[in-house]
This record gives C-alpha cells, sequence and structure tokens, in this order.
C-alpha cells in the first residue's frame, strides 16, 4: 500500500539578500512498513525536506499525500492535529524535557489532550519496554546515557502508532555501537507496525541497512551509486 508520495516538491527560503532554492521537483513515493535513507552533503536540504514532510514547514510548490490526505489542505487545527496523530519525530538531539520522567517523556504527545487514558498510559509502558528501558521508566533524562536518551525519543515518536516516522540524523551524537542499537530500533520497531520510516543519516551503517537508500544533491533526490 501507498503510504507517501511526493510529487515535484521545491522549497525556496526568500530572505531580503537573495532567494534560495533548497529543493527543486522532489518526487518519490513511500509504502506502508517501507524504510528510506536519505544522505547528502551538509546543507543539502534534508531537514528541509523531512520538516516538511513532518508538516512543520510547508513546500513553495508541490504535493505531498500521506494516506491520501494533503495535510496542507487541512486548517490549522486539522494540520495539528494530523501532525500529532500520524507523524512521528526523532531529532539528532533527542527534545526530552529534562524535568519529566522516561514515562512522562513517552506521554507527552497525548498530553496535549489532557490526561492520559489507560490505554495510552499501557501503550507508552509496551514501548518503552520495545527499547529496552523498562527498568530506567522513572529515571529522568539527565540520569540516562545519550543513547537510552534517543531510545526515550523513538518510543515517544511512536506512541500514536504514527503513519510516518522521521528521523534527521537520530544517531548523530552516538558512538558506533550506541548508534547501532538506535538503528536496529528504528529499522524495526515502525516496520512491525507499517510505519514507514524516513531517515536522514551521515551513518553508513543506517544507510545500508535501509532498504532504500536515496541522495539529495542539486535540489533533488537521486539513486545511490
Ligand atoms: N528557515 C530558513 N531560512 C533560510 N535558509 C534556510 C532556512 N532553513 C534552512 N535554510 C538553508 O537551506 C539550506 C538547506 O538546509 P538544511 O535543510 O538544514 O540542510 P541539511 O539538513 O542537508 O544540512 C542551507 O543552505 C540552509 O542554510
Ligand atoms: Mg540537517
Amino acid at each position: 500500500m501507498t503510504r507517501l508520495v511526493v510529487e515535484d516538491l521545491s522549497k525556496q527560503f526568500v530572505t531580503e539578500a537573495e532567494t534560495l532554492q533548497v529543493l527543486a521537483g522532489v518526487s518519490f513515493k513511500l509504502d506502508a512498513g517501507e524504510n528510506l535513507a536519505i544522505v547528502g552533503a551538509s546543507g543539502s536540504g534534508k531537514s528541509t525536506l523531512l520538516y516538511i514532510l513532518g508538516t512543520l514547514d510547508t513546500p513553495t510548490s508541490g504535493t505531498v499525500l500521506i494516506d491520501g490526505i494533503n495535510p496542507f489542505k487541512l486548517g490549522a487545527r486539522g494540520l495539528a492535529e494530523f501532525r500529532n496523530q500520524s507523524i512521528g519525530f526523532v531529532f539528532q538531539d533527542h527534545h526530552l524535557l529534562p524535568q519529566l520522567s522516561v514515562l512522562e517523556n513517552v506521554l507527552l504527545p497525548a498530553m496535549a489532550q489532557g490526561r492520559p487514558s489507560a490505554d495510552i498510559a499501557q501503550r507508552a509502558r509496551h514501548l518503552i519496554d520495545e527499547v529496552g528501558l523498562s527498568a530506567r521508566i522513572d529515571h529522568i533524562p539527565g540520569r540516562l546515557s545519550g543513547g537510552e536518551r534517543q531510545r526515550v525519543a523513538v518510543a515517544r515518536a511512536l506512541l500514536h502508532r504514527p503513519k510516518l516516522l522521521l528521523a534527521d540524523e537520530p544517531t548523530g551524537n552516538l558512538d558506533a555501537a550506541t548508534a547501532d542499537h538506535i538503528a536496529d530500533l528504528l529499522l524495526e520497531l515502525p516496520r512491525r507496525e507499517g510505519a514507514s520510516l524516513i531517515v536522514v543519516t551521515h551513518s553508513d551503517t543506517l544507510s545500508i541497512r535501509a532498504a532504500r537508500c536515496l541522495k539529495l544533491v542539486n535540489h533533488q533526490l537521486a539513486a545511490v551509486a
């Protein structure tokens, strides 16, 4: 089943001094449960592309369809709801809240709607178990290692069973062995639940193990030789 359709996507940043063309005519498709690695030089537009796919930024032109829905056609409220329910994001820097426990951090996406239901709390505990952190569930991020924090970030991104999990250099701050464990989780957990993964990475372990790898070069996605 086709999960994501990206057609002729372009993005320009217009500043007083110049118009910067970052993406021009980016097109690709992704199936449900499929994973894709995107590589490319620093400044080539990888984060820009990922932020647009995550609806955190808007394209200058072109279309994005996620399960047939164009999120940019939804109103502000609809878009916020769509993002919360359908998209999971993992950043290079985990973005956990320092004063909250592991469990509370994982539950954060559900907090916006008030007190989490018993089902959601159960889901959070299950994910914390899946990423191997049951013994740390009450710890605050300051008492975790970098790899453990990133595991929490992965669990949080999966809380609402997103259609699309987007990860922007998720192993960029980790040593090789720890990065390998995070790669295992990213390639395994979403696939099992039918979520599609797009990971921007400099790490060979991640890009080689992904089912597909594309390179962002000259504002477009190209096959990797
Ligand atoms: N909000 C913005 N305004 C202006 N230029 C931006 C903005 N965001 C990114 N850029 C520029 O777009 C280009 C691509 O950036 P980015 O997507 O972060 O690249 P990458 O993630 O591949 O390193 C860079 O030249 C960057 O400076
Ligand atoms: Mg980037």
